[in-house]
């Protein structure tokens, strides 16, 4: 059964009545939200009174796009803010200390759930962006021919900034260029019998049982094996339509940016995870989907030069494009008794607290 429940969280269902360990587990839900290279959903969640703590959980780690964890902590970090922005927009203020315990590196954050906030001082936008969490859609194929204006790139800049990460935004020149580095990037990744074999895993239909992964995009092992067709391997389309070619996802792209921290190191990656949230949220906001990108960071010598390219200070860590039109629906999300333990015992859901399902609404896998 594909965990579609985890979309439908609706904050009518806050138990503005429960104790501040209820509210936290609650604001959970949004958590699960974020994305996560491949839907690995790679975090845990430990709930002790007003306190939780986060953990990767290295299970689910990448050893071949991602073996230095990076994209795995960006992944628990875009869930960090949702949870975050989860606890200040019902009316609480939080505390949260990134990478707490040096001798525990998957502790990557302890978030404190703190007092209700009485004045109504929390920006406006957060709680615009809130709004849009449960909507979050992205889009993997050709946009719109429509620009991006000049105060949403800035606002997009700033969003980035209130994070600590940076956005480059590229020019005509440099998009083309950045464009043709997405391609070669996909082309060396798929030469490669790990990284296919790797992709199998988490594209294989199966993943349907465990709400994890690309289910939709299962191509079966041997035709996966034996595929050299990069633009099927990670621009996936959907079911019912052919996945994009280089022509058709280097057309039309309004907005093609970089984000990245001046430094590299996990706290910077952790910065970069919630940066990719708020921006993906924002952009959200405002009526443009987005789609990550990430294989030239994930080839290293490909990342070396698109740092030559930019030429920022620092480490570029996500590729991004913004446009108009052409969402995709969303991915099932583990259910929250699997990933959050409640004073060290797995959680089991109340039948009061269930979220309800929303029939309404469609979720791959289903056609
Ligand atoms: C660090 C990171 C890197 C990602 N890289 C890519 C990518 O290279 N290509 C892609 O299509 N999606 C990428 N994604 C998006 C995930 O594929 C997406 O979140 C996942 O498929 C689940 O989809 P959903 O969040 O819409 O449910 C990335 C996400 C993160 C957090």
């Amino acid at each position: 059964m594909v965990n579609i429940d985890a979309w439908s969280v609706s904050e009518h269902e806050f138990p503005h009545e429960g104790s501040a360990q209820d509210k936290l587990v609650f604001c959970i839900r949004y958590a699960l939200l974020a994305p996560s290279i491949y839907n690995t959903q790679p975090w845990q969640f430990e709930v002790k009174g007003a306190e939780c703590c986060l953990y990767a959980d290295r299970r689910y780690a990448l050893a071949v796009i991602d073996p230095d964890d990076r994209s795995l902590i960006i992944a628990c970090s875009a869930a960090l803010f949702n949870l975050r922005m989860a606890i200040r927009y019902f009316g609480y203020s939080e505390d949260v200390s990134f990478i707490p315990d040096v001798e525990n590196e998957d502790l990557l954050a302890i978030v404190k759930f703190g007092e209700k906030v009485e004045s109504e001082n929390d920006e406006e936008q957060d709680k615009d962006i809130f709004k849009v969490v449960t909507a979050f859609e992205k889009n993997h194929c050709a946009f719109l021919d429509k620009a991006v204006s000049q105060e949403d790139i800035d606002d997009f800049k700033t969003a980035c900034s209130a994070e600590g990460a940076w956005l480059y935004v590229c020019d005509q020149n440099e998009k083309n260029r950045v464009v043709n580095m997405v391609a070669e990037a996909d082309r060396i990744q798929s030469m490669t019998k790990n990284f296919r074999r790797e992709l199998c895993l988490w594209t294989d239909k199966r993943r349907v049982d465990s709400n994890d992964g690309l289910p939709s995009y299962g191509m079966g092992f041997s035709a996966m094996m034996n595929q050299f067709t990069p633009h099927i391997v990670r621009r996936f389309a959907g079911p019912d339509k052919e996945a994009v070619t280089d022509a058709d996802f280097a057309e039309n792209v309004p907005l093609l940016a970089i984000l990245g921290t001046v430094s590299g190191g996990a706290v910077e990656r952790m910065m970069t995870g919630q940066a990719l949230m708020r921006l993906c949220l924002l952009a959200q906001s405002k009526g443009l989907s987005v789609s990550t990108l990430n294989q030239v960071c994930e080839v290293p010598e490909m990342r070396l030069r698109l740092h030559d390219e930019i030429n920022q200070q620092g480490r570029a860590h996500i590729i991004l494009r913004f446009g108009y039109g052409g969402k995709i629906k969303h991915t099932a999300r583990r259910p929250l008794e699997s990933v959050l333990k409640v004073n060290g015992i797995p959680y089991v859901a109340r039948s009061s607290e269930k979220v309800k399902t929303s029939q309404k609404r469609k979720f791959w896998p289903f056609k």
